[in-house]
């Protein structure tokens, strides 16, 4: 999905697979388009919560599932889409202007994001109309 605005996409770190168990890195700026300035992860989550609900004006994100599934779906203001996040070396680039929403998580899930920027509420979008506004305001 490729829009003016916004975008996903899949990105995969390297794996050293070995016997003892598989190692997995991630570098800013080499394996992700961005520096990276802020971790967080998601645990203990109910399967059946739902998070998300908003987008970014600037932020940008890398999700992965470090353990166990869940499901993230995408909407650009255009169209939607969803992913299934369940290999802890494969995660879903997410750009600034994307709406999201994560929910049917597996028990024990572990949900851990990558992002470009410090934690900053002034930078969310919580509200599907303000985000569609915002998608018109940049010429989408
Ligand atoms: P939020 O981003 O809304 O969670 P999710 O998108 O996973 O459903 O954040 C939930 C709460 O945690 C909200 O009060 C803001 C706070 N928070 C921080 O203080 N720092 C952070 O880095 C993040 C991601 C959230």
């Amino acid at each position: 999905m490729n829009t003016a605005t916004g975008f996903v996409r899949e990105i995969e770190l390297p794996q050293i697979h070995d016997p003892r168990g598989d190692l997995t890195f991630v570098e800013g700026g080499n394996h992700l388009p961005f520096d990276i300035a802020r971790v967080y992860y998601l645990y203990n989550v109910p399967v059946d919560a739902e998070r998300g609900g908003h987008a970014h004006k600037h932020l940008e994100q890398v999700v992965f599932a470090l353990s166990g599934s869940f499901r993230i779906k995408i909407d650009d203001g255009v169209n939607t889409s969803e992913y299934w996040l369940r290999d802890p070396k494969k995660g879903l680039y997410i750009s600034k202007l994307i709406w999201r929403e994560m929910d049917s998580f597996s028990q024990g899930a572990v949900c851990m994001v990558l992002a470009s920027h410090r934690y900053d509420e002034a930078d969310y979008v919580r509200d599907h109309k303000d985000f569609m506004s915002a998608l018109r305001m940049t010429g989408a």
